[in-house]
């Protein structure tokens, strides 16, 4: 199977009421690189083994939350043939310039029924930092912290789940990998993976548009979410829980919080995902079990804080 059409997630850019501590908590605990500081004040950075130029952009704000989530394409071609199958689907789709980002071409954005931005892009520069590529060694230079491996996924909360679907099903070619049902069938929880992964997007059913649950970045092995439980403590980290394992995606996982209240997970493991699979369904009665596998409840905070 080879991947196309949409390669991966590609970026996020979050609000964070203050910079500094944004970017001490990004870099100096979660592991990743700042890349640089722009005039209009993003703060871009990359995780060690990403070889584009950047997958995290933080911009200061008065309130937390998600602004976008950006997905790299396989091509310019492919860039305008899904951009105008999103603008099939009575999604506006909007044009935003080459440079809006450094080192990024130009993107497609449109906003989904659940009241999320997302571009879509085919160019970014590759990072002068990222992995080494003749006789390559495991890391340029040894990772910080948390150790995160790359960016790997965005969960979300909004309400119209089912034109969401049919945006990342039906025009973007991606898969449901996995999926809580409710007692009559309605889709709770959405599991979508555009490659081989588990999930690269989650998106759960919620009365309000365009909040923000959690960007989840991979650690190397449940050795490495260990060590990030103990830097969470030993650097007094707001701790949502963990680690624990998911039931869903079957990764495992601690959840905690940046200075401004988002959400963070670092994770490993989780199976493979090929298209001919059929899609995993839970039932809410074993919704604990889904979403924390040893505890077998879910915690209120994880399901009612959002940003
Ligand atoms: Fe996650």
């Amino acid at each position: 199977m080879a991947v196309t059409g949409v390669l991966r997630p590609g970026f996020v850019q979050l609000r964070v009421i203050d910079l500094d501590e944004a970017v001490v908590h990004y870099r100096d605990r979660i592991g990743l690189d700042e890349v640089s500081r722009e005039a209009d004040g993003r703060v871009y950075l990359k995780a060690y083994d990403e070889f584009d130029r950047h997958s995290m952009i933080l911009r200061q704000a008065d309130t937390p939350g998600m602004d976008v989530m950006g997905w790299k394409v396989q091509s310019d071609e492919v860039l305008d043939a899904l951009a105008a199958r999103v603008a099939e689907k009575g999604v506006e789709v909007e044009d935003i310039a080459a440079g809006e980002q450094p080192g990024v071409g130009r993107r497609k954005r449109f906003l989904a029924p659940t009241g999320h931005h997302f571009d879509l892009y085919a160019e970014m520069d590759l990072s002068d930092q990222g992995p080494m590529v003749e006789n390559p060694d495991l890391w340029r230079n040894e990772p910080r912290g948390m150790r995160a491996i790359r960016l790997d996924h965005c969960l979300l909360y909004g309400d119209d789940i089912d034109g969401a679907l049919e945006i990342f099903r039906d025009a973007l070619d991606f898969s449901l990998s996995e999926c809580l049902k409710d007692p009559e069938g309605t889709i709770i929880a959405a599991f979508l993976t555009c490659g081989q992964k588990a999930h690269d997007i989650a998106l759960i059913r919620h009365e309000e548009k365009g909040k923000f649950h959690h960007c989840s970045f991979l650690l190397e092995d449940w050795g490495d979410v260990g060590r990030a439980a103990d830097l969470i403590a030993r650097h007094d980290i707001p701790l949502d829980i963990g680690p624990t394992r998911h039931g869903i995606t079957r990764g495992m996982t601690i959840y905690f919080f940046d200075p401004s209240g988002n959400r963070n997970e670092v994770f490993a493991g989780g199976y493979h995902y090929y298209p001919d699979h059929p899609t995993r369904v839970w039932n809410m009665d074993e919704a604990g079990k889904a979403v924390f596998y040893y505890e077998r409840e879910l915690n209120d905070r994880f399901m009612s804080h959002l940003t």
